[in-house]
């Protein structure tokens, strides 16, 4: 029997978002330099940034970029990145292990950030900094003038604010790891006095308090709940993060691990709900899941033996597997649009990311790049619910009740086309799929896109940048109301009925 998918137009989860489909610059291995800005490369514009790599962003599609970190803003002085490049600190990034001599920084990155065509999702310093460093910053971001740090900018070229909106209170500050690590009170009581603190500055923003850094952290879950207690009233999004990767040669779980994607999600959102009824609250705080991919840490360096500038660190070559896993997990982001509103790909260019560059050498699309920008570009509008009937398969982390199937469903804001994201998880056999489409009997045309390859292991290269592409394919058919598509094994699959 093929599996199915049923929906119905009057049944929908909620609005996408745009900003569900960002991703994150960290000054992290080569993402900044030589990733996003190299002065000497032929194609550098007249601030020093790679017009091969921006013209990738673009494509990419990614409405918001976070920036500076991740684990590298929490020691990281703001103030250092500003002003004459000649006079800036050379700084020991001992998180990182990395040398950062701040020729990027808050003035660059967000007027690089407009030129492509993104909004920026800043990060302020609450590991070893606080809420002046994080007030200043905003000042100096969105004062238009008047002010020690708004002249200062003004100072430095930037006349207009950059007027940014969203902001994060810290990065991971649950984790050990992290620079200035604190308790679930100590952090929940800091989140809540800064986000009060920096909308005495600009009371326009949109401000978003760490979650967890994984589902599987001792003190996922504990730690929201403590943190929402002191912080709720004064945010708007709780982030979390999640990266998977396929352990030994367990692909049949990797392939499946979008299912552990949706449980973390939806657990978080009961704890926010918990939090919401605790506190006798009004208002709604939703989810920025703003790291999310699959990273495989033995991928050259994680953090650098020695401190080098743009040390190759984290350099994962995505191969065809991984690009559907990606696929998936998107496919989970957009199951829960009505309440995962903001999402960042973690991270753009270089360390864990979809494009990859040489030093004054080529930029090109690894196989992760392909099925997020086409669900960046196809993937807006409203999620319609789906109900998918799927035949199943063993998995190690999963157990014998593994769907092979995964898929949502958006229909396009002008109402105009339904575009289904689909993903069949089996590495042997294809899957015939029928979509009910009585619902909606003005569509009838079909086209079906495919990711997938015979060699699941190939990548893209220098050499080979497309070596692995999505394919339009013929086949699929829409007959008397059903939608009927084959997805071929190992694939990520795009339907889209006019
Ligand atoms: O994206 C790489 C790192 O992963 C980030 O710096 C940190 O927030 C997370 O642990």
């Amino acid at each position: 029997t093929p599996a199915r998918i049923d929906l119905d137009p009057r049944w929908t989860v909620g609005d996408v978002d745009p900003r569900l489909f960002g991703s994150f610059v960290e000054h992290y291995g080569r993402c900044v330099y030589t990733g996003i800005y190299e002065p000497e490369h032929p194609t550098a514009d007249a601030e020093g940034f790679r017009g091969d790599t921006a013209e990738l962003v673009r494509e990419l599609g990614v409405p918001i970029l976070r920036y500076p970190g991740g684990n590298f803003v929490s020691s990281y002085q703001w103030e250092d990145g500003i002003g004459p490049r000649d006079k800036r600190p050379v700084r020991l990034d001992g998180n990182w292990r990395a040398l950062e001599d701040n020729q990027v920084g808050t003035d660059e990155f967000l007027s690089w950030t407009k030129r492509v065509g993104s909004e920026a999702m800043m990060a302020v310093n609450l590991g070893n900094r606080g809420t002046q460093a994080a007030m200043d910053l905003v000042e100096y971001c969105n004062h238009p003038s008047g002010s020690y740090w708004s002249d200062l900018r003004r100072a430095n070229g930037y006349k207009d604010p950059h007027d940014v909106r969203v902001w994060c209170l810290g990065n991971e500050m649950d984790g050990l790891h992290q620079v200035g690590h604190k308790t679930a009170y100590e952090y929940g009581r800091l989140a809540a006095e800064t986000a009060k603190a920096m909308r005495m500055i600009d009371p326009g923003l949109e401000l978003v308090a760490c979650g967890s850094l994984h589902p599987r952290v001792a003190t996922a879950f504990s730690w929201e709940s403590e943190v929402l207690e002191h912080s709720y009233e004064f945010i708007d999004y709780l982030a979390i993060h999640a990266y998977y990767e396929q352990r030994g040669e367990d692909r049949d779980s990797f392939l499946a691990a979008a299912i552990d994607m949706d449980r973390f999600i939806e657990s978080i959102v009961a704890t926010l709900d918990f939090a919401k009824a605790r506190g006798r609250h009004k208002k709604q705080v939703n989810i920025s899941f703003d790291e999310w991919n699959v990273w495989y840490n033995d991928a050259g360096e994680v953090a650098g033996q020695d401190f080098r500038k743009a040390p190759r660190q984290s350099e994962n070559m995505y191969n065809v597997a991984d690009a559907v896993v990606v696929g998936n997990l998107l496919i989970s982001l957009l199951k829960h649009a009505d309440r995962v509103k903001m999402g960042c790909l973690a991270q753009l260019v270089n360390a864990i990311a979809p494009i990859h560059t040489e030093p004054g050498g080529a930029a090109w699309r690894l196989p992760t790049f392909h099925p997020f920008a086409l669900t960046s570009a196809h993937g807006r509008g409203t999620v319609l619910n789906t109900l998918v009937t799927s035949p199943r398969y063993e998995t190690r982390w999963f157990g014998p009740d593994t769907p092979q199937l995964d898929a949502v469903a958006v229909r396009a804001e002008d109402g105009e086309s339904v575009t289904v994201f689909a993903v069949n998880r089996s590495r042997e056999s294809a899957l015939p799929v029928e979509v009910d489409l009585r619902g909606f009997p003005g569509l009838t045309r079909v086209s079906q896109v495919v990711l997938a390859d015979e060699d699941p292991e190939a990548t893209n290269t220098a050499e080979r940048p497309d070596r692995v592409v999505p394919r339009s394919v013929s086949g699929a058919r829409v007959d008397g109301g059903t939608l009927s598509a084959l997805l071929p094994p190992l694939s990520w699959n795009m339907l889209t009925v006019r």
